[in-house]
């Protein structure tokens, strides 16, 4: 990027990108609004290439100041209250196995949350994780902040001793992870079809199991479920 013509800068002299995000990560902390800068680089053509080399967002365990980040990333991410209401009453439930978030300086730009899920075997309970919800600012969509709460998420759940994480989700976005229609199929569950997905943490850990997957009250599934 070309800065000739600035006082006190050689004509001729460039910045590299990661110096144009440290730049505007600098103008975000004087207060200047997150959504002039790529305004900015869109004006000299380069807005495509400033988001290519965004470094990956912050990613952290909750905290209690982050709770109404996470309501409003909810919220507008999907329109509504429900998933919003649903982490709530995950944590109430205190069937959180890990709730994480994504964070550009205070702002909380990104969530997920794994949850208790257990699936009922003929050998015993299988302790799963759900994946639910997720949700990614709309303006901050498409930056791989998404994939960055996944990956972050799904190294926690292994180290809490996790082997097997299922998702409700979009069968386009999921598989990438390795989750996977297929090795859901074994399991009983209210959610048919490649929408409803299973990934295994310890390779092998669903091989040979079937069982019924018993969500949790807090989804709101209703009595059906429960005793079906
Ligand atoms: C689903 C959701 C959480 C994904 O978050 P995200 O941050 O947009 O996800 P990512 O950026 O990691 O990936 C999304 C897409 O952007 C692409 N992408 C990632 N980084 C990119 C970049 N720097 N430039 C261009 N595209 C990029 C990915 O390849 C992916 O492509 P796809 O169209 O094939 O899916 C988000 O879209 C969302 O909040 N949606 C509304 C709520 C919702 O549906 N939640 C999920 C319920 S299952």
């Amino acid at each position: 990027m070309q800065w000739s013509g600035r006082r006190g800068v050689p004509p001729g002299a460039s910045i590299t990108l990661p110096q144009a995000w440290a730049l505007a990560r600098e103008l975000d902390w004087l207060h200047m609004e997150r959504n002039d800068i790529p305004a900015l680089f869109a004006r000299v053509g380069l807005a495509g290439e400033f988001w290519a080399a965004a470094p990956p967002p912050m990613v952290r365990e909750e905290t209690p100041e982050d709770h109404d980040g996470i309501r409003r990333v909810n919220r507008l991410a999907f329109g509504g209250e429900g998933e919003a209401m649903l982490v709530d009453r995950l944590r109430a439930d205190g069937l959180v196995i890990t709730s994480l978030v994504a964070v550009e300086g205070a702002q909380v730009v990104g969530h997920i949350l794994f949850s208790e899920l257990p699936v009922e075997t003929e050998t015993g309970i299988l302790c799963a994780a759900a994946l639910a919800p997720m949700a990614v600012l709309p303006e901050w969509q498409k930056r791989g902040v998404g994939t960055a709460l996944v990956r972050r998420g799904l190294e926690v759940c292994r180290e809490r001793g996790k082997t097997v994480v299922i998702v409700l989700g979009r069968p386009g976005y999921y598989p990438r992870f390795g989750f996977s229609a297929e090795l859901a199929r074994s399991l009983r569950g209210p959610f048919p079809g490649d929408s409803w997905m299973a990934l295994e943490l310890t390779p092998g850990a669903l091989a040979g199991v079937s069982g019924t997957v018993r969500y949790p009250e807090a989804f709101g599934l209703g009595a059906a479920h429960a005793a079906e």
